[in-house]
């Protein structure tokens, strides 16, 4: 995947790219010098145009990742060249405004268009860092089998429980019911355990928390140190096992679902910033066309 993007048809969006920044660095320095540099001049508005036209389709990227039938080159082409132009263009809009900066909405465009940029590195850098995970995650493969093996020793356990006194029983469904896996963003990617069981104490119930199954595999350890019967103690020890493995395998779940949020995260900066960024971007060429 990192390949793809970064070096996608050896790398021929970095060297259309370098060519565009080239040619703007060129004009920038041939310019007429009597007036100095700005948005105004002509290269100014032929700079303006160009950033607001890659701006444009830099956001169409959105919708074309969606349109799966459309043959006009693959989302890794298209990708490749999103990296590369969108890194261009901050060159290319530092160039149009001359270096010109204030406390106005054009300043506040270019802010919001560095914003994106910056959360756009970070996502390149997730997409190089995780590339396996990321595949996986698309495919889905990996959860649903996780979730599948979860089930069946679910199943196991109520059985096995069935055969013992009712708080074993209470202990293993209030277990499996209690159990959270995901929940908000942020419990995600804290990849936090917010599962609960119910414990029989006595003749009451306790509802616990019960973190990677601890406090259940704690108070089934010791029902099994006073138990005096074999054949019980033989079920508990069962039980424990049983519990053990669902314990592997949610951490495996939680770590799987932690690195797809992370994945999916600085998404939500990128996106709505793209969107600020268009509005501001309107702005500007609608004040500069009626004030300038
Ligand atoms: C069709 C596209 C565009 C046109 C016609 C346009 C036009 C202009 C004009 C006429 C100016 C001079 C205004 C002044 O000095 O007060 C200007 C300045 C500027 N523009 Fe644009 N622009 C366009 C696109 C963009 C884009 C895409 C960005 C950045 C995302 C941008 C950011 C700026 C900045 C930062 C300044 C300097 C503001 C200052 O001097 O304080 N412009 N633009
Ligand atoms: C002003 C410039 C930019 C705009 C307006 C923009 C906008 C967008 C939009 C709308 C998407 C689609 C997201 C979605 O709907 O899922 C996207 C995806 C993406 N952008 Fe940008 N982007 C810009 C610059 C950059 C830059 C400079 C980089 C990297 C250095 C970058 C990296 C990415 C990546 C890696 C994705 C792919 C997300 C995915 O497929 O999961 N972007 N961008």
């Amino acid at each position: 995947m990192q390949e793809s993007i970064v070096r996608y048809n050896r790398y021929r969006y970095l060297w259309v790219a370098l060519g565009l920044c080239a040619a703007a660095v060129l004009a920038y320095a041939l310019q007429d010098p009597q007036e100095p540099p700005n948005g105004g001049t002509a290269l100014g508005y032929t700079l303006g145009t160009l950033g607001a036209l890659l701006i444009v389709w830099l956001a169409w990227f959105g919708v074309r990742k969606r349109q799966y039938s459309s043959t006009a080159g693959t989302v890794q082409g298209w990708l490749s060249a999103h990296v590369y132009l969108g890194l261009a263009l901050i060159l290319v809009v530092l160039l149009h405004s001359g270096f010109q900066f204030g406390m106005n909405v054009h300043t506040l465009a270019l802010v919001l268009m560095i914003l994106v940029v910056l959360s756009g590195i970070f996502g390149v850098y997730m997409y190089i860092k995780y590339p396996l995970r990321l595949n996986e995650n698309r495919q889905g493969a990996g959860r649903s089998d996780l979730v599948d093996q979860i089930d069946d020793i679910d199943r196991r356990a109520k059985r096995v429980a069935g055969g013992l006194p009712r708080g074993y029983g209470e202990l293993i469904h209030s277990g499996i019911n209690r159990t959270v896996v995901g929940g908000s963003a942020w419990a995600m990617i804290a990849g936090r355990d917010n599962s609960q069981v119910v414990l029989p104490t006595g003749d009451e119930y306790t509802v616990v928390a019960n973190p990677g199954q601890e406090a259940a595999l704690d108070w089934l350890a010791e029902q099994q140190s006073r138990s005096m019967d074999a054949e019980t103690a033989a079920k508990m020890a069962e039980l424990s096992g049983l519990l053990r493995n669902k314990r592997k395998l949610l951490e495996r779940l939680r770590e799987d679902i932690r690195l797809q949020a992370m994945l999916e995260v600085w998404l939500y900066f990128h996106v709505p910033l793209s969107v600020a960024l268009l509005a501001a971007l309107v702005v500007h060429i609608v004040t500069v066309f009626v004030y300038w």
